[in-house]
């Protein structure tokens, strides 16, 4: 009855906010080489059809004159719905690896500055935050400010992020997390962290159509391709591939892309994969339909190409298995790290307990993690910053690279 009453004035509060947000997001994606490129997702009551970014290494204070370089993108509508609002995708190319860029788009009215990042093309290290099953409730907020005082390179989030379910409806719901993302997840230099974000099941709504008509935020606010499953590569020692679990594309129809991008991903030092539903649930039942199909299509691929870490979602726990093989311990096996509790009501861990649990408890939590030439550590941090739970992944002695 409690959480009833928690979850009616959250939407009351929605209601009176609705209409009164500023869609004036502005927001990093990739579609492409994270070392060279960089997609400036921005939205803004117009103008019709201009998407444009301009950009140089050194600030410029926003005026669009002084800026060296300038590129041209693409702008549309979430589908069905024309209430002003552009939404805009400028992909920015040749640039260079490990370099600040400063940028301001086109817009009726005078952004601020913000700049980026660039991620390194050789083997400097990387730090990234982890996360998903956020929402818009207050701990959400709490964890995103945490995270971002680990000033990561970029976030990886796993789907379930404003629980809008897909419905324009409750767009209100994206504009209050983008307002926060904006707010929190700004560093230093007013930079901003790019997102790689996998679907959930609460950005998909049941009525059909085309992949954009069914998870119309997801497809039409963050510009990745297209897709909801693509391998982006940080550095010389991170690949990470990015899955969906039967919300817009089937278990089994990405097995085959799976595998053969597993294959030329695999001389990387370190492989990791992420998408919402686990593979192996701390809460949810272990024969959950979605569960024993990731098992069944993409299991086999992270074993036979030596993924390290799959970073899974959904259940609202803090959960690490042991490495497994075919779901027993093994040395050479793949951790399963989560379980999406970023700011959503947190659950508890099922009972009897899975015996491929190593650690799990309902802790919410972000995961922090370290990718170096030689070691991946990961550590699990709470809103209060404590470190909860801790795991490093050396690099396996067959694939370190031979002596000299
Ligand atoms: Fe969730
Ligand atoms: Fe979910």
């Amino acid at each position: 009855m409690m959480m009833q009453i928690r979850w009616a004035v959250v939407f009351v509060v929605l209601g009176l906010l609705q209409g009164c947000v500023t869609p004036n997001h502005v927001y990093l994606t990739w579609r492409g080489d994270t070392s060279t490129t960089m997609v400036v997702n921005y939205q803004a009551p117009g103008p019709n059809g201009a998407s444009r970014v301009y950009y140089d290494t050194e600030p410029r204070a926003g005026d669009k004159g002084a800026y060296r370089f300038r590129a041209e993108g693409a702008s549309g509508h979430l589908p069905g719905d024309d209430d002003g609002r552009w939404v805009h995708h400028v992909g920015l190319e040749n640039l260079a690896p490990d370099t600040t860029y400063y940028f301001t788009v086109e817009a009726p009215y005078r952004y601020t500055e913000h700049s980026f990042k660039t991620m390194p093309g050789d083997d400097s290290p990387i730090r990234f935050i982890n996360g998903g099953d956020m929402s818009i409730l207050p701990k959400e907020a709490r964890l995103v400010k945490r995270a971002a005082s680990f000033t990561p390179d970029f976030v990886l989030l796993g789907g379930d992020l404003a629980y809008e379910n897909g419905d324009l409806g409750n767009k209100v719901f994206w504009d209050i997390w983008l307002s926060r993302w904006s707010k929190y997840m700004t560093l230093a230099n007013r930079s901003l962290v790019p997102i790689v974000a996998a679907i959930g099941n609460h950005e998909v709504n049941d009525g059909g159509g085309s992949p954009v008509e069914r998870a119309p935020f997801y497809f039409t606010y963050f510009d990745q391709g297209g897709q909801s499953h693509f391998s982006l590569r940080f550095g010389a020692n991170l690949a990470i591939v990015v899955l969906d679990s039967d919300h817009i594309d089937s278990h089994e129809s990405q097995a085959p892309w799976l595998a053969e991008r597993l294959g030329e991903l695999r001389d990387y030092p370190f492989l990791a994969a992420a998408y919402h539903v686990p593979l192996y649930p701390s809460n949810g039942g272990f024969d959950e339909r979605k569960s024993v199909a990731g098992r069944t299509w993409w299991q086999p691929a992270f074993e036979e190409f030596g993924l390290d870490v799959a970073f899974e979602h959904h259940d609202h726990t803090l959960k690490r298995t042991f490495p497994l093989r075919d779901g027993a311990p093994s040395e050479t096996g793949v951790v399963y790290l989560g379980d999406g509790c970023m700011g959503m009501i947190r659950r508890e861990i099922r009972e009897p307990r899975p015996a491929y649990l190593a650690e799990a408890s309902g802790t919410s939590h972000f995961w922090v993690v370290d990718v170096s030439a030689t070691e991946m550590r990961c550590q699990a941090v709470d809103e209060d910053g404590a470190v909860v739970d801790a795991v490093n992944l050396s690099l396996a002695p067959s694939a370190a690279p031979p002596k000299s």
